[in-house]
This record gives structure tokens, C-alpha cells and sequence, in this order.
């Protein structure tokens, strides 16, 4: 059975994503960077895992390269890692540490496991990449409209990543679907305890897109997604 690589999946969205993938039948591997944590995690669920700091791109690229060694391509690449960018982050103000920490982990990772995994799935023709992005990414509504410079851009790059790839691959005609997910204000560690929704609430969109019947004459991949419906970018 091809397998369900959920990165971030130690906790948060992510690990409420796999929990639900897993409870579902679908053999999940969890990424992340503690490996106490994830080995916990990884024992809760029954299922393997693999612990790197995705800030470091030679490693990074490293594990990815030996999960499609030893399992094949994927079924289901679910990318929901990420950190938040420091509070005084204006763009006047931050750093160049800081820009780059955050592009690293919420950027260029995320392009490196869709360069590899991805590449794997679209080669099949088989597969379905879902990314965490934020509403913050976006261009029109609440996104970009100042602070948090590299959180916002960050996630303003996944946004367009996601399209150009849903462009490449000819918006799931070609067997590979791809989209990005604004989850909302969840209660994790990233969002704080009196944010609105429960990671249930959260990572239901994920797993609906993870999971729904898609036939490519009448649905649509390539898009930015809040609670199953399709948002402006
Ligand atoms: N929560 C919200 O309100 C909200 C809103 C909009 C968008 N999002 C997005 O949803 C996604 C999940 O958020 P969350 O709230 O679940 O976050 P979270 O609770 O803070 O969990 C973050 C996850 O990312 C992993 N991670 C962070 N830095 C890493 C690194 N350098 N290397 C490897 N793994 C790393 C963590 O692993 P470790 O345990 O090993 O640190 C953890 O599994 C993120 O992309 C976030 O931007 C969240």
C-alpha cells in the first residue's frame, strides 16, 4: 500500500490530520523535527515516522529522498509544518535570520517535498498533495496586509506554488491533485488556547480534500480551500 506522508504530524493540525488519515486505513509516516515527540506521537498512532529539522535543506532533502527510496511514491503528501514568525516581524524591522529560519522551514521545505514526493506521485499519475497554507498568505481579505512579513509571504509563496503546480499538472486531469487549505484559528500551539475552532474543526477540510470522490470533469483541484469551499487567493 502506497503511503500517506504527513509532515508536522507530531502535533496540531498535522497530527490531528494523520490520526483521522490512520483511523481510516491509510498507512501514514509522520515528519517532524523533536524526535521524543514524534516518537510519541508516532506510538499513539502505530505508525512510523522520521525526524528532521526541516530548516535544514541538506537534510531535508536527504529524508525525503530515503522515504521514496524505501516506500515508493505516496499516496497522499499532507504538508503541515510550520512555524510563526516573531511578533516584531514588520517587514522594516525583522531580520535577515528571521526572514530566511521562516522561508526555510515554511518555504523552501515545503518546495523540496514537493520536488521529490511530488514528483513521484505525478509520475505515477496518482496522488493527492494538500498543504497547509493560512489565510495570512493570501493576497485579497485578511493576507498581506502588513506585519508578520515572513509568516504572510512565507504562505503567500505556498499559495502560488500550489497554483503553478495545479497549472503543470493540468488541474488533476493527470491522476496528481494539489491544493492549499486555510485550517482557520485552531486551538494548537501555533494558534493559542482561545482560538475558535478544535483541531477537529481545523483539519477537516484536509482530510475531506484527502479523502472526497474527484472526478476531474466536474471538480476542481489547484485552490485555496476554507471549510470545503474554495476562496480567493
Ligand atoms: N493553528 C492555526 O490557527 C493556524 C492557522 C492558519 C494556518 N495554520 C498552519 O497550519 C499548519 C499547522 O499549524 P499548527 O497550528 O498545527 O502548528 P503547531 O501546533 O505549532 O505544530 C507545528 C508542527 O510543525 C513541526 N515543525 C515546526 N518547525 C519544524 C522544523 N524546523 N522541522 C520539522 N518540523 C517542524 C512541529 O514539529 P515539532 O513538534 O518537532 O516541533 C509540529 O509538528 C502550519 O503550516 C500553520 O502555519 C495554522
Amino acid at each position: 500500500m502506497a503511503i500517506t506522508v504527513v509532515t508536522g504530524g507530531s502535533r496540531g493540525l498535522g497530527f490531528e490530520t494523520a490520526r483521522a488519515l490512520k483511523a481510516l486505513g491509510h498507512e501514514v509516516l509522520l515528519v517532524a523535527r523533536d524526535p521524543a515527540r514524534l516518537h510519541e506521537a508516532a506510538t499513539q498512532l502505530g505508525c512510523e515516522y522520521r525526524a528532521v529539522d526541516l530548516q535544514d535543506l541538506d537534510a531535508t532533502k536527504a529524508t525525503f529522498e530515503e522515504i521514496l527510496a524505501t516506500y515508493g511514491a505516496p499516496e497522499l503528501l499532507i504538508i503541515a509544518h510550520g512555524v510563526m514568525s516573531e511578533k516584531m516581524s514588520k517587514t522594516l524591522r525583522t531580520t535577515l535570520d528571521e526572514w530566511r529560519r521562516v522561508m526555510a522551514i515554511n518555504l523552501d521545505s515545503v518546495f523540496l517535498a514537493v520536488n521529490i514526493l511530488g514528483a513521484a506521485m505525478a509520475e505515477a499519475r496518482s496522488g493527492r498533495i494538500i498543504i497547509y497554507s493560512a489565510c495570512l498568505g493570501r493576497m485579497s481579505g485578511p493576507g498581506n496586509a502588513g506585519g508578520l512579513a515572513p509568516y504572510r509571504i512565507s504562505k503567500a509563496g505556498v499559495n502560488a506554488l500550489v497554483r503553478n503546480l495545479a497549472h503543470e499538472t493540468n488541474h488533476g486531469t493527470r491522476g496528481l491533485l494539489v491544493d492549499a487549505i486555510c485550517p482557520n484559528h485552531t486551538r494548537t500551539d501555533m494558534g493559542g488556547p482561545d482560538a475558535a475552532l478544535s483541531v477537529e474543526e481545523g483539519a477537516d477540510t484536509a482530510i475531506w480534500l484527502a479523502t472526497r470522490p474527484f472526478d476531474p470533469t466536474v471538480d476542481k483541484t489547484g485552490f485555496l480551500w476554507e471549510e470545503r469551499q474554495i476562496i480567493e487567493w
